[in-house]
């Protein structure tokens, strides 16, 4: 089987198709054919180690001192059952399915097998493989800084970064949560931003929401461009500042500077469950989230996708599909 790896950190030029023996499921493991599969911010950043400000030598640590310890990274893919062992009670061959590794990693890769345990749903049939495969990892994240923020029906929420994997799910995650959405993000986006159900939509280049007088209870940055210094103004008191992708200064700043008042700061790794794919699918059924996937990719040109990816700008997820489809 063909499977994605990841040798050393670098540009997309050191990344690698090789065959490898297909894994074997134990009697406790699911084999998952894949189908397709995220190319994330965060895929980029292990293959660069390229880290927000302050945390490279945590990555260096986390990730692999000299090269990555994963070499095969992706988190989430989309595929069919195709083998269980013995033991396996809660699947069956021929579901279809998505997956969720997270930092685990370990998609990129035509075959998976993981324990009948892991984080893994039956795919909405709504759903393509393409938008199945980006379900998980945006999702979740902005999912678990909403909770941590407690945003709840009636809060005022700014969301910086709307466009993105990430913000985009939030504008629908806040929206389906009752919050009243203001979305921030460059000109070439605010239709698509519009289209994700957001009540209010601000041009960054044009519109400094810092200096119009409007207080949110909840503002969450997933473009890591916002001080605690420029969002200070703009939040309401005991307001919640949600930091998906900050430096270690902002994130310490930010603490230190919260203390005297009573605003709240949210940063670090999104944790995430089953129960979280599964309310996930409970939305996309009900047609309160979608997958907006801008390209999709050959298994062939993943370093291009990586390349786009890292461009910056992507409008929603970005997808790798295998050709061969069980
Ligand atoms: N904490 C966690 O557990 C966790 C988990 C997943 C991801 N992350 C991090 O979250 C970040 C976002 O990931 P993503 O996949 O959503 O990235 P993405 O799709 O590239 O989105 C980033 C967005 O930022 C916007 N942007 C760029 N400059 C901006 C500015 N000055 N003001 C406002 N918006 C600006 C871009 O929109 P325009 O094109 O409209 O400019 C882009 O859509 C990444 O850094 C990632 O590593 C953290």
């Amino acid at each position: 089987m063909k499977a994605i790896f990841c040798p050393r950190y670098g540009s997309p030029a050191v990344l690698e198709s090789r065959s490898i023996d297909r894994p074997i499921p134990s009697e406790t493991e699911i084999l998952i054919q894949t189908v397709a599969t995220s190319v994330t911010t965060g895929d980029t950043r292990v293959r660069a180690l390229r880290m927000p400000k302050g945390f490279g030598l945590i990555g260096r640590l986390a990730l692999g001192i000299s090269k990555p310890r994963q070499q095969i990274l992706g988190s989430e893919l989309s595929g069919v059952v195709v083998s269980i062992g013995k033991s396996v009670t809660n699947f069956e061959v021929g579901d279809e399915v998505i997956l969720y590794t997270g930092t685990k990693l370990g998609c990129h890769s035509e075959y998976k097998a993981v324990s009948q345990d892991a984080a893994m749903i039956k795919k909405p049939a709504s759903m393509t493989f393409e938008e199945a495969a980006a379900l998980a990892a945006s999702g979740t994240t902005a999912l678990a800084f909403l909770r941590k923020g407690e945003v709840k029906a009636g809060d005022k929420v700014l969301i910086i970064g709307a466009a993105g994997g990430v913000g985009s799910a939030a504008v629908m995650l806040a929206k389906q949560a009752g919050a009243e959405v203001t979305a921030v993000c460059s000109a070439r986006n605010l239709e698509f931003v519009r289209s994700l159900g957001a009540d209010l939509i601000l041009d960054y280049i044009k519109d400094d929401f810092t200096q119009n007088g409007v207080t949110y209870d909840a503002i969450l940055d997933a473009a890591g461009v916002l001080s605690y210094a420029q969002a200070r103004t703009a939040l309401e008191a005991k307001g919640r500042l949600l930091l998906v992708s900050a430096s270690l200064p902002q994130i310490l700043q930010a603490a230190f500077a919260t203390i005297a008042r009573g605003h709240r700061v949210v940063s670090g790794p999104a944790a995430w469950t089953r129960g979280d794919l599964e309310f996930l699918k409970t939305c996309v059924e009900s047609g309160a989230y979608r997958v907006p996937v801008e390209r999709t990719y050959p298994i062939e040109q993943i370093a291009d996708a990586h390349a786009f990816v890292e461009a910056g700008g992507k409008r929603g997820n970005i997808v790798v599909s295998f050709a061969r489809r069980p």
